[in-house]
This record gives structure tokens, sequence and C-alpha cells, in this order.
């Protein structure tokens, strides 16, 4: 028998899967969902029916009030396009726009056959990734061709850690590159570290930074709900060196680079007609290739307008401050989660569509309509009105549940939020969760579209790398994606193809310190 009156004895079974994986990213491994562990958690049918619940209509009701908030027409997506399109060159033109258009010292596409040096032979490198989530240390071997081995480690960042001094983060980051070349290549007590002399770290610091070389990179502002005092307005890379000092950690930091830059370097290093990159995680954002006489803002560096250099968008923060290009499908739950963040007014764009937040705005609209007596009548809702408490891996896990009575969700909720549910109001909250992902990928898609308008890329048609949890992991994201590119552009939106990219803050990295160490020897721009 797997239910248990209680919901005790059989929530216990299944708990550790899905905390540690809840926990670990947004987005828990969805092959649990089909686990039978977890419709163990399913409580009695017969004490459903003698509370009062929610009835079918009423839900029926409330699945057309929030369709009309949160539906986007193809008129709704062409319109918010063309204003993306126009605030994307803006942010070319002059520093310190809200779309800020950050040039990457990244020049050109990779050939795909980087290896490194020639003399010496230095085929290794090492990536540091300070991610939204998890810092992750990756050892790579770039072999030519496209290829490519990874070694490397996660190490899970807490939220203290997300708040606290930004020097002693920066010190928590070299530590930990510490412990991982001892680790991996030996150096124990009073031995050194074997790997190739004067090894090259690209450090790989995903928020936006102004640079004016591929060694350097001032902070902008902290987005993805960090807040680490002393950092904001500084030059992170000389932070990280510092720290690299203090640790004593003996490697030489060669590149800092956004995730969106490294993911469209390594796309491209295996797929060429990949031109642009996005992130869709726990933030959002892209990055694409520019000719440098587009980018008017770095013109008094002189550089050849002809070559190409990659410019990380920032574009999570599309429609930040003073919200006129969304106004019209800006909801009062997107209003919400923005003034109650540590940065409110800033990321706009990020906030309706990321990993971070969509968890909650499925909260808030449940706490909505508990606020109206339609939700879990007679039960005590307190732990569900926590902020953040519901995970967007929640969502997958709803939208993903095989079984018809959706037992995963009944598990769910009774688990995590000690709430019973009725059949109908799981159904409403599969559709909820479904609309709520829906407006985020198709909203998605217009970042992509004005990029794609910008460059012209739309005759010929261009690869997409994309990555990040909500992308390879939230069901029927990347579908509901290029669905929106079609409703955008009409047919030839089909040529617009987004695909798993590689990994650009491990490989990328890599790839960039090597095309970097290339350009310097070759004597090119060196003081960038
Ligand atoms: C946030 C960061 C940006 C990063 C993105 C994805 O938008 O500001 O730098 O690329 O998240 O990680």
């Amino acid at each position: 028998m797997l239910a248990s009156a209680s919901g005790q004895e059989a929530g216990g079974c299944g708990s550790k899967d899905l905390v540690s994986t809840a926990t670990d990213s947004h987005f828990p491994s969805l092959s649990s969902a089909s686990q039978p562990q977890i419709a163990s958690w399913h409580t009695s049918s017969h004490k459903h029916e003698r509370r009062p619940a929610a009835q079918e209509e009423q839900l029926n009701e409330e699945v057309k009030r929030f369709e009309e908030l949160f539906t986007l027409t193809p008129e709704r997506l062409k319109h918010i396009t063309d204003r993306f399109v126009t605030v994307l060159k803006d942010g070319l033109d002059a520093p310190g726009k809200t779309v800020p258009m950050l040039p990457a010292y990244v020049f050109g596409w990779p050939t795909g056959n980087e290896e490194g040096r020639v003399q010496p032979p230095a085929l290794s490198y090492l990536a540091l990734d300070l991610g939204g989530t998890n810092l992750r240390v990756c050892h790579v071997v770039l072999k030519g061709k496209g290829k490519f081995e990874i070694t490397q480690t996660k190490f899970r960042l807490t939220d203290e850690q997300k708040q606290m001094d930004g020097q002693k983060l920066f010190d928590f980051c070299a530590e930990c590159l510490h412990t991982f070349i001892n680790d991996h290549f030996g150096g124990g007590e009073g031995e050194e570290p074997i790997l190739e002399e004067d090894i090259a770290l690209g450090f790989t610091f995903s928020y936006p930074m102004e640079q004016d070389a591929i060694d350097h990179g001032k902070l902008v502002r902290w987005t993805k709900g960090f807040g680490n005092p002393n950092t904001e307005g500084k030059d992170c890379a000389a932070m990280f060196r510092k720290s690299l000092e203090s640790q004593k950690v003996p490697i030489k930091m060669t590149s800092i680079i956004n995730d969106t830059t490294g993911t469209l370097i390594a796309s491209n290093y295996v797929k060429q007609d990949t031109k642009i990159a996005c992130i869709f995680g726990t933030g959002c954002n892209a990055a694409y290739m520019e000719h440098i006489k587009n980018i008017p803002k770095i013109g008094h560096y002189n550089l050849p307008g002809d070559e190409d250099m990659a410019i990380n968008c920032e574009y999570g923060a599309f429609d930040s401050f003073e919200h006129k290009h969304m106004a019209e499908i800006r909801t009062k739950y997107d209003e919400h989660i923005d003034l109650h963040s540590n940065k409110p007014h800033e990321q706009s764009y990020e906030k309706m569509i990321a990993g971070l937040y969509l968890g909650e705005i499925f909260r808030l609209c449940l706490c909505d309509l508990i606020d109206e007596g339609t939700l879990f009548l007679g039960q005590n809702t307190y732990k569900l009105e926590k902020t953040n408490v519901f995970d967007t891996a929640f969502m997958s896990l709803i939208l993903v549940d095989p079984t018809d009575e959706l037992l995963t969700c009944a598990g769910l909720f009774l688990h995590f939020f000690g709430l019973e549910t009725t059949q109908e109001e799981r159904n409403f909250f599969k559709k909820l969760a479904y609309m709520i992902g829906l407006r985020a990928a198709r909203l998605s898609a217009c970042g992509i579209a004005a990029l794609v308008t910008k460059m012209g890329y739309l005759e010929e048609g261009c690869g997409v790398g994309a990555d990040g949890s909500l992308y390879s992991k939230f069901p029927k994201f990347p579908e509901n994606l290029h669905k929106a590119l079609e409703d955008i552009f009409g047919e030839k939106g089909k040529g617009i193809v987004t695909h798993q990219a590689e990994d650009g803050s491990g490989v990328g990295s890599a790839i960039i310190a090597a095309m970097t160490l290339k350009r310097k020897e070759e004597g090119k721009y060196t003081h960038c």
C-alpha cells in the first residue's frame, strides 16, 4: 500500500532525494519525478473529500484570470522585440545605459583548433566559475578540432556567502581553487602541485562588469540576489588576484569573462553557425559578436573597426528602473518580487524569466488565492506563505508528474508545506505552472529576436547556444521559445535554432584564455 493516512511515514522515505536536488539548483533531476517513492507521499483521498475545497468551476475561473495576466500574443512579442532592438543599440552608443552592452575584449571567433601555446606546449587551462548558485573549478584540456576534456568540482554557495564582504567571497574562491589543485594535482603537505608551469586561469564572473581589457572587470552591480558589500564599482579581477596572493595560490589569472561570453565562444568552437549565446538559469542574459565599428562607446581606443568583439549584453536589465517597455504586461506579482528583492527596479526582464524568480511568481499567485479564500480552506498555510520557499524546480516536478492523479504534486505539497490537495487543485497548479513557464519562454524569445534583428541574421538563420537549468530542465521551455520565435518572425523564425550549448564557463573560459595568449603572443592589442 503506497498511501499512508498521515503522509508522514511515506514522506520520510523520499524526502532526502528531493530536498537535496531541489536545493542544489532550481531544477532537480527530473527523472526523480517518475520514481514511485515520490508517489508514496500521497495521503488518503477520503480526507480530501471531507474538507471544504475549491470547486472546479471556481478554479476554472481562476485559470481564465491568470491566462489574461500571463498570455503574450504574437503582436505583444513583436512590440517588445522592437523596443528591445532600440535599447540594444543605445547600449552600444554610450556607457552607463540600462542594458549596458558590455564589450568583453574577446576578439573574433575561435578557429576550433585552439590548443594553447606552441612554445612551450601549454595544453591545459584552469577555469573558476562564480555563477549564481555554485562555484565551480575546472581543469580543461583543449584538444583542437572542437574537442576537449574537462575535470571539475562544484562547491555550493551558502546564502551568507552571497552577502559577506566581497574580498572574503573572493578568498573563498581562491581557497576552493587551492583545494581543487591539491586534490587533483598532488601538492599535499610540503609538495608542489604537478601542473604545467604558468598554467593560465580563466575566471568566469557572471555579473555585469565594465572592462577595458580582458583581465580587468569593474563590477557594475550585483545581480541574482548577491549583495556582497565593498565590491560594486571595484575591479573584481584585482580583488581576486589579491585573494590568490593572500591564499598563496601560485596561479596566474589571464582573463575574466561573463558566462554568456564563454558560452558563445565554446558553442562556436564546436558548432560554427552559433552566432548568439544565451543563459536561462538562475539569471538570464546573452552575448554575441559585434563589429567594433558599431560600438561607438569604445571609439577612443582606436581598435580596427572591421574586427569583431564579443558583447555581453546584460539584457536581463531590459525594462529596469522606469519599467516603460513592458508596462502593459508587468503583473502585480512581478512588481511584488521586484520591490521585495535586494535590488528593487533592477533586472526587470530577468525577474520575469529566470529560475531564481519563477517559483516565487507561482507561490505569490497561490498566496492570492489563499487570501481570497479559494485554496487550502481550513488548513494552516504558514509554510507556503514564506518568501522564496517555492523553488522553480517544484514547478518542473509538477509539470512532469506522470500520474493522472498528479501524485508527485500531491506529495510535494504535503511534504514541503503540510498541505493536502484535491485533484482539481492539482490540475489547476499544473495549468498555472505551465502558464508562468510559457510566459518566461515567450519573453525569452524577444531578447533573441532583438539580437537577430539587430544583426540581420534572419535571412540566413543562425544557431543560438543556450544553457542554464531553465533551458535544459524546465519542461517545454525550448519548444515554447521556438514557437515564440515563429510568432515574431513567421516561417523564417524556424531558421533561428537554439541548441544545448557547450560548457561556457569551463571550456569557453579555457578557449578564451588560449585565444588571448595567442593574441598577445602575436602582439595584437596587447593593452586590452
Ligand atoms: C545575470 C548576470 C549575468 C549572467 C546571467 C546568467 O543576468 O547579471 O552576468 O550572465 O545572470 O548567469
